[in-house]
C-alpha cells in the first residue's frame, strides 16, 4: 500500500488550526542537541511548509545555529490546544540556499529586520536602553529595509519520522507515525 508523505497533512492541520482560531499556530518547539548530548529548546516560527522540509529563519551566531553545526539531528513539536491536535517531528536539519534567507528576511516587518541588525540575539548584555535607542535612530532614519545580513539564514529540517496526534474525549488518542522507509513512508498507528 502507497503512504502518502506526512507534510502536506501537516500544512493542512496547521491551516485547520488558523481557521479554528488557535493563537500563534505557526509557534513550534525547536529541540537540538548540544555537545555531551545536552538537548535544549526554543520557540521557532514555522515560515514555510514544502514538500520535503519546513522552514524556519535563524541568526547563525545562536545557540542554536552552533549546536546544528555539531549535530543536526534535531526535533520539532507542534501543540494545538484547542484543535486538541499535536505533531512531533523527528530528522536532520540544514542550512537552507541563501536565496531562500533573502526572500525570508525581505518578508519580515522593518522593526524585525532592525532588531536582527542592532541585537547579538543570546550574548550577555548589560542594558537595554542602548539596544532600544539603535533601534529607534534606524527606525527614523533608515530610508530603505536593510539587506539580509550574511550570519541570518533560513534552517530547513528534512523530517525522517511525523506523528499526528489526536486527542480524544475517552482519552484513547489517535497517534499516526509517518516513518521514511527505503521507497517511501510507512504508516504506523500506536497506543495512545
Ligand atoms: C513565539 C516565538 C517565536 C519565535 N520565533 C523565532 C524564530 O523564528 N527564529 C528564532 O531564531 N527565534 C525565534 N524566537 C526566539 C527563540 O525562542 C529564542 O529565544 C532565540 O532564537 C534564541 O535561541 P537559542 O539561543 O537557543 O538559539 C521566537 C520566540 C517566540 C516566543
Amino acid at each position: 500500500m502507497t503512504v502518502q508523505a506526512p507534510l502536506p497533512l501537516l500544512d493542512r492541520w496547521l491551516r485547520e488550526a488558523e481557521q479554528s482560531g488557535v493563537p500563534e499556530p505557526r509557534s513550534v518547539a525547536f529541540v537540538t542537541v548540544g555537545d555531551g548530548g545536552q538537548p535544549s529548546a526554543r520557540t521557532v516560527l514555522l515560515k514555510r511548509v514544502e514538500d520535503e522540509a519546513l522552514v524556519f529563519t535563524s541568526a547563525l551566531w545562536t545557540r542554536k545555529a552552533r549546536e546544528l553545526d555539531g549535530n543536526d539531528h534535531v526535533a520539532l513539536l507542534f501543540w494545538w490546544p484547542t484543535v486538541g491536535r499535536q505533531v512531533h517531528v523527528a530528522g536532520r536539519a540544514l542550512l537552507a540556499e541563501r536565496e531562500l534567507a533573502v526572500e525570508l528576511f525581505a518578508e519580515r516587518e522593518l522593526s524585525r529586520q532592525v532588531q536582527t541588525l542592532v541585537s547579538r540575539q543570546g550574548e550577555p548584555l548589560e542594558d537595554l536602553e542602548p539596544l532600544r535607542a539603535r533601534h529607534a535612530h534606524l527606525m527614523d532614519v533608515l530610508e530603505t529595509p536593510p539587506e539580509c545580513p550574511p550570519d541570518w539564514g533560513a534552517i530547513r529540517v528534512i523530517p525522517d519520522a511525523v506523528e499526528f496526534w489526536t486527542q480524544a474525549t475517552d482519552h484513547l488518542h489517535d497517534r499516526l507515525l509517518y516513518e521514511r522507509a527505503d521507497t517511501g513512508w510507512r504508516l504506523t498507528r500506536l497506543s495512545p
